[in-house]
């Protein structure tokens, strides 16, 4: 079993994709992976659209590259949807009363999941917040009374070293009282 400390660091956002296809049981596992984390008051809202399709793929990867971002994703040839569900009114009212909106907390959780467990299978993944939410819509019959949070792209990294990771020290975001 891989260490988790050897995980996390070989998590990275990969912009730069083989065309190799993902297999359905290691998308399986990520989904998995997400419906097992943790969120408040177990509402669990959460859906995910699993694309995994030649002819569709491409497509998903349009809607993700307005004033020209996200274009690494061309030949990407897999993408989760990360979908906002409703959750119960349990739920609900736990984040009323303390004035928290806890379903965007809860998907992130979900989101670093399954990031983590397409790295344990060997595949690479980026995050995107960036991508027009109208058309994913349209493109996959979502409902507009659903918000779509954000597409994960998954795949098998053409890039053979990590980069290193530029984050802020311990001292700049931490206190220890
Ligand atoms: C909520 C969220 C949205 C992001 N949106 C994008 C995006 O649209 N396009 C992109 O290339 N990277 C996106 N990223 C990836 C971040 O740029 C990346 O995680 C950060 O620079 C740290 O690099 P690393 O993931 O390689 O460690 C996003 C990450 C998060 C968590």
């Amino acid at each position: 079993m891989t260490d988790y400390f050897d995980l996390i660091k070989q998590r990275e956002s990969c912009r730069n994709y083989k065309e190799k296809e993902v297999e359905k049981e290691k998308l399986v596992a990520c989904i998995e992976a997400a419906r097992i984390a943790p969120s408040a008051c177990n509402g669990q809202p959460w859906r995910f659209i699993i694309v995994n399709n030649k002819d569709l793929s491409p497509k998903i990867s349009k809607c993700l590259q307005d004033l020209g971002m996200n274009k690494f994703t061309n030949n990407c040839p897999s993408f989760i949807i990360v979908l906002q569900e409703k959750t119960d009114i349990k739920a609900r009212i736990g984040g009323k009363i303390k004035d928290q909106d806890y379903a965007p907390i809860d998907i992130g959780i979900a989101t670093a999941h399954i990031c983590l467990a397409a790295t344990q299978q060997g595949l690479s993944t980026c995050i995107m917040g960036w991508f027009n939410e109208k058309k994913l819509k349209d493109l996959l019959h979502i409902p507009n009374s659903k918000r779509i949070r954000l597409v994960i792209s998954v795949g098998y990294s053409a890039d053979t070293t990590l980069r290193s990771k530029v984050r802020k020290s311990i001292d700049e975001i931490a206190q220890f009282i």
